[in-house]
């Protein structure tokens, strides 16, 4: 049987509020044939202005909404922040948290990451948690310390009440800061290595969950061939590629 990956397309800041409603409108038979032939998952996560609007154009289909973050707050006084509630209101399914982007340009560290998890659990979101060592660290060979770092902070906070996570999927994106954007990947043997540990500690972790280790980080039609033969790869974080339509669908395809 085909394994069912999940494709989640962040749409970064490459797209204005008019553009994104304009890509969605060219290729809205397009998404759904997608949907439809592979029936594989896709997650588009826009900007928070599209959001709604986009939902409002794809309602009563297969396809998924994200958000690219959260706020690690309930409510309150942060200016310029999002609460993982009103995602919910709005219907978001799943929530991009602790994207390098997000990590290097707004400073978002790892314990305010891991409150931004809970925040997206109380609200029934799925968090899509990024980790990802830069290239110094992967040419130090310090990869699985930082990951550690990275992910005990998430880790420590699943808490052992099962109904939370019931509906939900943990997506864990390994996302090698110097592989984001840059066309440079991992090697074969790099990615076995990394989705084998991660695999094993988040089974130790919890083995109810439904976890998703996904990779992100330069993903295009010509290499999603080699990511696929990783084992241990649920599903794809697609940056570039996913705002040009055609790229999207060969690697989905
Ligand atoms: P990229 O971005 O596919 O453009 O490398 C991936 C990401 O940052 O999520």
């Amino acid at each position: 049987m085909k394994k069912k990956y999940l494709f989640v397309a962040n749409w970064k800041m490459y797209l204005s509020f008019e553009q994104a409603l304009e890509f969605a409108a060219q290729h809205y038979d397009d998404f759904i044939a997608l949907t439809k032939d592979f029936a594989c998952p896709i997650i588009i996560c826009p900007d928070f202005t599209s959001l709604t609007s986009l939902k409002k154009i794809f309602k009563s289909t297969d396809i998924l909404f994200g958000a690219q973050d959260c706020s690690s707050h309930a409510r309150g006084a942060f200016t310029g922040q999002v609460c993982a509630e009103s995602l919910r209101q709005i219907g978001c399914d799943y929530c991009i948290i602790g994207h390098s982007e997000t990590r290097i340009n707004a400073k978002h560290d790892d314990k305010e990451i891991s409150n931004k998890f809970l925040q997206l659990i109380a609200q029934g979101i799925s968090p899509i948690i990024c980790i990802g060592e830069q290239e110094e660290d992967y040419k130090k060979g310090n990869v699985f310390q930082v990951l550690e770092k990275q992910l005990m902070g998430i880790l420590s906070r699943v808490s052992a009440d099962q109904h939370l996570y019931q509906d939900l999927s943990i997506c864990i994106a390994y996302e090698p800061v110097w592989s984001i954007g840059t066309a440079q990947i991992p090697s074969q043997d790099h990615l076995n290595n990394v989705f084998s540990w991660l695999a094993d500690k988040v089974k130790k972790n919890n083995k109810t969950i439904d976890w998703k280790l996904i990779y992100g980080g330069s993903v295009a039609p010509e290499n999603i061939g080699f990511f696929k033969k990783i084992d241990m790869i649920d599903g794809f974080l697609i940056g570039g590629a996913s705002v040009d339509f055609q790229k999207l669908k060969k690697i989905v395809q």
